[in-house]
């Protein structure tokens, strides 16, 4: 017997049974469940909408239930259909008839809605914690590489150089954004939709701050019909995560180009690689590729669940439903990847040999040579042509800019001088850009200082 049979003479198709039952997937809500409802069994009680006595065993059969749900001694079961029908069996064979009482007041639709407030809640803090813990990876192995000068590259072609700690810094940033996105999403989070019953409200007495307060609730949804219906906050975590995987995603591109044999920047430990199956030399990125191609899975919870609202008439429909597993899912993708980031980010070997070797062939220098030209009175745009000219002169003869004669460089322009040669030094190119923000030493010091600031503030 179904806990709403009573209007029904047929007992439920086994597939429609099997289609519409959530409990596969929602019983990751049972703890949060089993809060929500002592808060409601408490206030049930203090309101004298139903006897003290009963609230109480309501309370204490709730809270043994609870113990044992941590424990993993209960099981559920699909004819139950969802964590919430399955967990008011459970009460009712504990405590007999007046866990029929517990419902009082109140309609699956607000108590999921409830159910899923305090789940993300807690959520995004365990989010937040991966955050942090990958900035500290950044920022740590930034600190140890404000002497390792990498190529920066535009168009995946060598542009100018940049200090590493520079570049992992930039994640650094990405993902403070993040936090901030995730910790604004969580104001929305914070609010608690009990007391909208099924839509409209309820004709009992209850008292919403009571249940709000208790479960610490930051603030009231203040339309019934909107409690219930209101998905915003999953589709602003939704949103949220797919940032944070983007610039994952980002950086795994960035970890396997690095660690092929043509750039050579950096080695994975072993302990984040896999092999071949059949060619022995081989040691495989596979955990930022896996990390890039689970993107695509994140970004599709999103359009999911936009999608699944987007023709909904108000107010609940079992549509709704469908808001959790892609969330859970993202949970279930984002978090090992933050974390898997921070030991991978950690352990990496940089090829200090190997990115200095590449260095001394390139040109990304020729910017500090046509800056040069400024310094001595040449419009910008004549000395870009003169570097120009004198980089394809260069080509033809097989060398580079510091390796050209005093003479070839005043065949271009007779402003050079000798320090010409100090100007194009890998070291004077990184260092003159000590603008705020640039990547010259000193600023990237400052800007590690700053870094770390905002991990002590939290
Ligand atoms: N399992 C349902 C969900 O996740 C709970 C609410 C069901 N309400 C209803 N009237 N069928 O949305």
């Amino acid at each position: 017997m179904k806990l709403w049979g009573g209007r029904f003479t047929e007992s439920t198709n086994e597939l429609v049974e099997a289609y519409t039952a959530s409990i596969p997937f929602d019983q990751r809500l049972a703890e949060v469940d089993i809060r929500g409802s002592i808060a409601h069994a408490k206030m049930l009680g203090t309101c004298g909408i139903i006897p003290a006595a009963d609230a109480d065993l309501l309370v204490a059969g709730l809270a043994a239930l609870l113990d044992d749900v941590r424990q993993g001694k209960v099981s559920f079961s699909v004819e139950d259909e969802d964590i919430h029908m399955n967990l008011e069996r459970l009460l009712h064979e504990r405590i007999g008839p007046v866990a029929g009482k517990l419902h009082t007041g109140r309609s699956r639709n607000d108590q999921v809605a409830l159910d899923m407030h305090l789940y993300m809640k807690s959520a995004i803090v365990e989010v937040l914690e991966a955050i942090r813990g990958l900035q500290g990876a950044l920022v740590q192995t930034a600190e140890q590489h404000v002497d390792t000068v990498i190529p920066g590259y535009t168009h995946l072609q060598r542009a100018q150089p940049v200090l590493l700690a520079h570049h992992l810094l930039a994640y650094f940033w990405m993902l403070e954004r993040d936090a901030d996105r995730l910790k604004d999403a969580a104001r929305r989070t914070d609010m608690s939709p009990l007391g909208a019953g099924a839509l409209a409200g309820t004709t009992f007495p209850i008292d919403r701050v009571q249940v709000q307060t208790e479960l610490g609730f930051e603030k009231l949804y203040e339309n019934s019909l909107d409690a219930v219906s209101d998905r915003d906050y999953l589709v602003e975590f939704l949103a949220a995560a797919s940032l944070i995987m983007m610039h994952l995603s980002r950086l795994s591109e960035e970890l396997i180009l690095w660690s092929s044999e043509e750039f050579g920047f950096i080695e994975l430990a072993d302990a984040y690689c896999t092999g071949s199956s059949m060619m022995p030399q081989k040691k495989n990125p596979d955990v930022p590729e896996l990390v890039r191609g689970k993107t695509g899975r994140v970004y599709g919870h999103l359009m999911g669940l936009l999608t699944v609202l987007k023709g909904l008439p108000l107010a609940y429909n079992k549509d709704l439903q469908e808001d959790k597993e892609g969330v859970f899912d993202t949970l279930d993708t984002l978090l090992p990847a933050l974390w898997l980031f921070k030991g991978m980010v950690e352990t990496m070997k940089v090829r200090s040999d190997k990115i200095a070797a590449a260095l001394a062939r390139d040109f990304s220098n020729a910017t500090d040579a046509a800056d040069y030209l400024v310094r001595k009175g040449l419009p910008f745009r004549e000395a870009h042509a003169v570097i120009g000219k004198l980089v394809l002169y260069a080509l033809q003869q097989g060398k580079n800019l510091g390796e050209l004669t005093i003479q070839e460089y005043r065949k271009h322009s007779a402003l050079f001088e000798e320090d010409i040669y100090h100007a194009v030094q890998v070291e004077t190119v990184v260092n003159r850009r000590a603008i705020r923000g640039g990547t010259a030493k000193a600023a990237v010091l400052e800007q590690l200082a700053m870094a770390r600031a905002t991990l002590a503030n939290g």
